[in-house]
């Protein structure tokens, strides 16, 4: 078992931000969690990763549960994420290659002699994710697509059992993200890929990976299961509260208004 919430709700400053939320994740599924902005998507990320504490109700992942096992820093070690609010937290100054073995010790910037071995994984997910041509450019001065691919090298240094992708095509254009959902479909179909949380208010990027889909509503939990029966155009259209169109194209999910 990769994930298990039981029950959960969360309150933060007063606020019910979570209600009832039930999702398990089985060891080799992957999932989009999908939701419309302000439906606790990164709030439900926030608990998985232990920044976020359950008000009510049980956390376990990893085979760790919350309030049993001390979590943190150990748990964070197995779970790659990659948000854009990380952008803005790396160390200043560090290139690409120097950000990428930065994830071999969880840490933002390098503290720690890296070996050969962490230096040539590094080079190898930098070339997989088509970023060794910019991998002594300076972080900072990368391209939105070109940060969020080396984000995701960096993640992939520790040998995640988790890849959390929040939003990962945000400010990328057609062909960046294109190009990018190619790369994470490479991750998914490489042996031992971790599972991955793909989460996303654009069905359009939803691949044919993700055999699993969570949608998300309010901080509610609308429906779970099998991606294809939670894309209808009657559940959408219930979902979005407007009639929608749903159109399958190279076994993509297209959406347009009725
Ligand atoms: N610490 C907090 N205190 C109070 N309210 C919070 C806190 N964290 C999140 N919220 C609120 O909870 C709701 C869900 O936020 P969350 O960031 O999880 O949404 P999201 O689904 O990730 O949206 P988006 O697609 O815009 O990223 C929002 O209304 C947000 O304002
Ligand atoms: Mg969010």
């Amino acid at each position: 078992m990769i994930v298990q919430l039981e029950n959960v709700s969360l309150v933060r400053d007063g606020k019910s931000i979570l209600q009832e939320v039930n999702w398990t994740i089985e060891s080799g599924e992957n999932w989009v969690l999908f939701g419309l902005n302000g439906s606790g998507k990164t709030a439900i990320l926030n608990l998985l990763n232990a920044y976020y504490f359950p008000t009510k109700g049980h956390v376990s992942v990893l085979g760790m549960e919350f309030g049993k096992t001390y979590l943190g820093e150990k748990l964070r070690r197995q779970i790659g994420f990659v948000s854009s609010s990380l952008q803005g937290k790396l160390h200043s100054g560090d290139n690409a290659f120097e950000v990428v073995l930065s994830g071999a010790f969880a840490t933002i910037g390098l503290y720690d002699v890296p070996t050969d071995e962490m230096r040539q994984k590094a080079i190898r997910l930098l070339e997989e994710l088509g970023c060794i041509e910019y991998a002594n450019q300076n972080y900072e001065t990368l391209s939105q697509g070109e940060k969020q691919r080396v984000l995701i090298a960096r993640a992939l240094m520790a040998d995640p059992k988790l890849l959390i992708l929040d939003e990962p095509t945000n400010g990328l254009d057609f062909i960046a993200r294109e190009k990018l959902l190619e790369s994470i479909s490479a991750i998914i179909k490489q042996p031992g890929a971790p599972a991955i949380i793909y989460v996303t208010h654009h069905v359009e990027e939803i691949l044919p990976e993700f055999k699993k889909t969570l949608l998300l509503k309010e901080g509610q939990v609308i429906a779970a299961g099998e991606t294809c029966e939670m894309l209808t155009e009657e559940r959408l259209s219930d979902y979005f509260g407007l009639p929608v169109k749903v159109t399958w194209q190279n076994s993509r999910p297209l959406l347009s208004r009725l």
